[in-house]
């Protein structure tokens, strides 16, 4: 999958599947499993750090966590997602940081904000850098919103959010994610736009749908958002193995003559 590529699909009707990855294992089970494209989502802040949200979340982990990704990828298309802090404070800076997640391996970056952010995504395009935009819930703006709440609800805010990503494909983003917003602002942007939409917890109108990867194998459970849906049980399974290793070590029933040398 090629950055083009996601623009066919739109124009084809076929929706993208994404999924975030952190580490080349993952990388190559969601590849095998045929997901179009891999994000390396600063979700890891939450997921692997195991921090309350995403703001501490370094460029050197997001560039060292891409690097695997995209090491191990073969066919999906990776999106490294810039960080709290590497793209808002000015625009050499963004340009310079978006660059580097190029250098690790990854086909396009990932930013959230609209307006505000479309000249980063101008001078981003212009040096050969795609961009996918995020709208809704933005999670690096957590604390502005007082914890995670749905957004783009009342027509003064549904209309803000068309405006924004209107602004971001004007401006050259080649996607843009949307975050916890009703499904009918979403299918409402999804028409108005060329660019393709993808969608979390954004309805079924979408261009593609991206989850984190431990919500749906059903890992990480100590916040399951409603629009999470775990298709594994990955953390009960988990659990019994690890329970059961246990126990036949301390029973001496593992290992056994067949996983000992002789
Ligand atoms: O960081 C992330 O994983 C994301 C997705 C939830 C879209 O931004």
């Amino acid at each position: 999958m090629t950055v083009p590529d996601l623009q066919k699909c739109k124009r084809d009707g076929r929706k993208i599947t994404v999924v975030t990855a952190y580490d080349a294992l993952f990388a190559r089970i969601v590849e095998q499993a045929g997901i179009d494209v891999i994000l390396v989502g600063d979700s890891l802040g939450v997921v692997v750090q195991g921090k309350p949200n995403t703001l501490s979340v370094t460029m050197e982990e997001m560039l060292y966590h891409t690097r695997l990704v995209a090491a191990a990828a073969q066919r999906s298309l990776v999106i490294g997602d810039m960080p709290f802090l590497s793209y808002q404070v000015s625009q050499e800076e963004a340009v310079r940081n978006a660059g580097r997640f190029l250098q690790v391996g990854a086909h396009a970056v990932k930013l959230e904000g609209g307006a505000a952010v479309a000249d980063r995504v101008t001078a981003m395009a212009k040096v050969g850098i795609p961009v996918i935009g995020h709208l809704g819930m933005m999670p690096q703006s957590v604390q502005q919103y007082g914890g995670y709440r749905v957004q783009g609800k009342g027509k003064d805010r549904a209309h803000q959010l068309l405006e924004d990503a209107r602004a971001l494909e004007a401006a050259g983003a080649a996607g843009i994610v949307l975050e916890a917003i009703p499904a009918g602002l979403a299918k409402t942007v999804t028409e108005a736009l060329t660019i393709p939409t993808i969608g979390i917890g954004a309805g079924p109108h979408c261009d593609g749908q991206v989850l984190v990867l431990y919500d749906l194998l059903g890992l990480f459970d100590e916040f399951v958002p409603k629009f999470v849906k775990p298709y594994g049980q990955l953390k009960v399974d988990a659990l019994q193995a690890l329970r059961r290793y246990k126990d036949e070590v301390e029973k001496g029933v593992f290992p056994s003559d067949s996983e000992s040398y002789h």
